[in-house]
């Protein structure tokens, strides 16, 4: 996939890939949703009028995105074997998603499983490098959940379901709400354009912010380090590895991302200073890296590019890494 396709915004690639197997692992992971193809569904999601009511309902689709709380009901009509449904809050929730009545087959190989962040053509957001859980704690599925039917919480501010159904007449409600996360760390922006300041309060982690939209980025303020441990990062060499990088590219798992700019703490770094970069990626990540030793903060703005812009960085790169995709 080429950065170059702002123009095909309307789009909508949704080819979910074809079945394949019997395997209870989920084609639905593979899916061939384009960035296009991603926006244009955020984009009629976040312009859905909402009604007035208490709460919120609507029919799901087999490949959906919701932004909007409320309880969404999927009914098949025929075998759906490869649904997928990506849910997105603010920068500051968590996705919480309870199940109501659930009316699926669960001994012949229907499921409803939650996971704990975005599959996009197989790449995951968070990376397993910026997750706190290991990857297989990060799915949890309906029909192992025994009679306790759990309500499932993210670790940012998104999430996925994915689902099977083989008979037609299964259906299944979720309800869907977001819950205010004080610390987020891992984060896929709504927008394309925001303000953000990511803290890590001396805690060994990793955080990423991801937007998928050809942006550019300014990054105002950064400190890695703190004052107090000015002495000890002298003597124990500390924080080394406390950084910040920004990075592009055209999936969604930062490890497989290329660095544009590394801010490394040697000693002590603190200063602001509007710096701003293009980046005609199809994702842009500011992401930092915590020893735990310091509390690192980076505030950064964006904005999306123009056609025009888009274009003339095109032309200007001579070798640039996401156009040659
Ligand atoms: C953070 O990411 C780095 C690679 O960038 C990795 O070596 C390290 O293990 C990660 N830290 C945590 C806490 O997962």
């Amino acid at each position: 996939m080429s950065c170059n396709s702002r123009a095909q915004l309307c789009f909508l690639l949704l080819s979910v890939t074809a079945l394949r197997g019997q395997s209870r692992y989920l084609d639905a992971q593979e899916n061939e949703i384009s960035s296009e193809g991603l926006f244009a569904l955020l984009n009629s999601e976040l312009k859905r009028e909402l009604p007035e009511e208490y709460v919120y309902r609507r029919p799901l689709r087999c490949l959906d995105m919701v932004a909007a709380e409320g309880q969404f009901t999927f009914k098949a009509d025929h075998p759906q074997l490869n649904c997928a449904v990506f849910f997105i809050g603010e920068p500051n929730d968590i996705i919480s998603i309870e199940y109501d009545s659930i009316n699926i087959n669960c001994r012949e190989g229907d499921f409803i499983k939650v996971f704990d962040g975005w599959v996009m053509k197989g790449e995951k957001f968070p990376s397993s490098q910026d997750h706190l859980l290991p990857l297989y704690e990060r799915y949890s599925d309906y029909c192992d959940s025994g009679e306790a039917h759990p309500v499932v919480r993210s670790s940012q501010n998104v999430a996925m379901v994915f689902f099977r159904l083989h008979q037609s007449g299964s259906s299944f409600s979720i309800t869907f709400r977001k819950v205010f996360n004080p610390f987020p760390c891992n984060v896929i922006s709504q927008t394309p354009e925001g303000r953000f300041s990511m803290v890590i309060p001396q805690q060994h982690r990793n955080c990423s912010y991801s937007i998928i939209y050809p942006v550019e980025i300014q990054i105002g303020e950064l400190s890695l380090g703190h004052h107090n441990d000015l002495k000890r990062s002298i003597h124990g060499c500390a924080g080394a590895r406390d950084f910040v990088e920004l990075l592009g590219g055209n999936g969604v798992d930062t490890s497989k991302m290329f660095p544009m700019i590394l801010y490394i703490l040697t000693i002590y770094i603190m200063f602001y200073f509007p710096f701003q970069l293009k980046v005609g990626c199809d994702n842009t990540v500011v992401r930092m890296v915590s020893s735990g030793k310091f509390v690192n903060r980076v505030t950064f703005q964006y904005r999306l590019l123009g056609h025009q812009e888009l274009a003339k960085l095109k032309r200007n790169s001579v070798e640039d890494m996401c156009l040659s995709g």
